[in-house]
């Protein structure tokens, strides 16, 4: 029998895309989603329960009724710039609903859990590129929250015997390569789904925070994961808690840090378009530069992104954001 597994946030970007990966390795998911931000239409393998994490007795009867083996837990709010604005938001979502999940995990003896955490974890780099130990400062809410959040797993791991993958994922990017799903927000703010819609004619012009960075071209650093890579580091780091019951923290990065005007400009030669841009000055809360050492997943996961490279992580979004735009 295949293994049920719960997905948070499975209507989203990144949750979606593990949903796919988990059916296609013989996982069964069960999307638990209230699609705040999510789509109904990205949900394509396995089945849905709408709800919301602040609910707790709607968590544990999904979870009495489904009885999963693991829990990936994607859902939660996301955006630096609006924690910023409101950080309520985010520690009540992120940080409370989170004590929620884990509680009813508790209460149904669920006891596995693959969660996504973040480099904004990190805060202002101390040195590059960041490794697991690099020192945790986070400087925005989204970041504390996720902080916040890694604390309790370790004193849930130390009194419950609850074992956890904790992901510290880089910037997620690129859409699904069979183009069946990909970014779909809509509220849109991240870079390269806003600069492809720019050059799609969607958008007329796009937004570049800061330009005034310690950085060859004054723009902010960022390192571009692939969202199938991540989706095969999930399945990996379900695989390895299964195998070794033991609980470990990875970053998931490609390695390779690109400026905002990098990206931009790939956009632009892709597409054979110029993009009209809008220079802004930086946004609270944003790191001059992020990139990763991902050597420990790498090590301990045998994980090995294969689509980060940017051309693919480009292509792949113009696609999809192409389909999108006759959908
Ligand atoms: N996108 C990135 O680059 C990135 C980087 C690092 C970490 N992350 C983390 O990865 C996870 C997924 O991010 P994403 O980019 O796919 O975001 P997303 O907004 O596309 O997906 C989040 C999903 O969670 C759902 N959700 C939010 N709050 C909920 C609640 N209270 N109850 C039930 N469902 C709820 C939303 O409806 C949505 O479907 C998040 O935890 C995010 O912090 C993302």
């Amino acid at each position: 029998m295949k293994k049920p597994i719960l997905v948070t946030g499975g209507a989203g970007y990144i949750g979606s895309q593990n949903c796919k990966e988990l059916a296609m390795r013989g996982f069964h998911p069960i999307t638990f989603d209230n699609l705040s931000t999510g789509n109904e239409s990205s949900i394509k393998w396995g089945p849905f329960f709408e709800g919301d994490l602040k609910d707790r007795d709607r968590l544990s009867w999904v979870l009495k009724k489904t009885k999963p083996r693991a829990v990936m837990h994607f859902a939660a709010n996301a955006l630096v710039s609006e924690s910023m604005k409101d950080p309520r938001k985010y520690y009540e979502n992120n940080v409370i609903g989170t004590l929620n999940l884990l509680n009813a995990m508790l209460e149904n003896d669920i006891r596995y859990l693959i969660f996504s955490s973040s480099c904004a974890t990190y805060g202002h780099p101390k040195f590059s590129p960041m490794c697991e130990n690099h020192p945790q400062d986070p400087i925005s809410p989204y970041g504390k929250s996720k902080y916040m959040i890694e604390q309790i797993l370790k004193d849930y791991k130390k009194a419950y015997n609850f074992k956890y993958v904790s992901l510290r994922y880089f910037n997620a990017a690129g859409a699904d390569l069979d183009t069946e799903i990909g970014e779909n927000r809509e509220k849109e703010s991240h870079l390269i789904p806003l600069a492809i819609d720019t050059a799609l004619g969607i958008n007329t012009e796009l937004n570049v925070y800061g330009t005034d960075f310690n950085t060859k071209d004054g723009t902010a650093i960022r390192d571009y994961i692939h969202v199938q890579d991540l989706a095969v580091a999930h399945t990996q780091s379900l695989n390895y808690l299964f195998d070794q019951n033991h609980s470990l923290t990875f970053n998931l990065g490609s390695e390779t840090g690109f400026s905002v005007l990098e990206v931009i400009n790939e956009i632009q030669s892709i597409t054979n378009t110029k993009i009209t841009m809008n220079f802004l000055p930086r946004r609270e809360g944003d790191p001059e530069m992020l990139f990763a050492t991902s050597k420990k997943a790498k090590e301990h996961l045998l994980w090995e992104p294969k689509f980060s490279d940017l051309r693919t992580i480009l292509t792949s979004a113009i696609k999809w954001h192409k389909k999108k735009k006759v959908l």
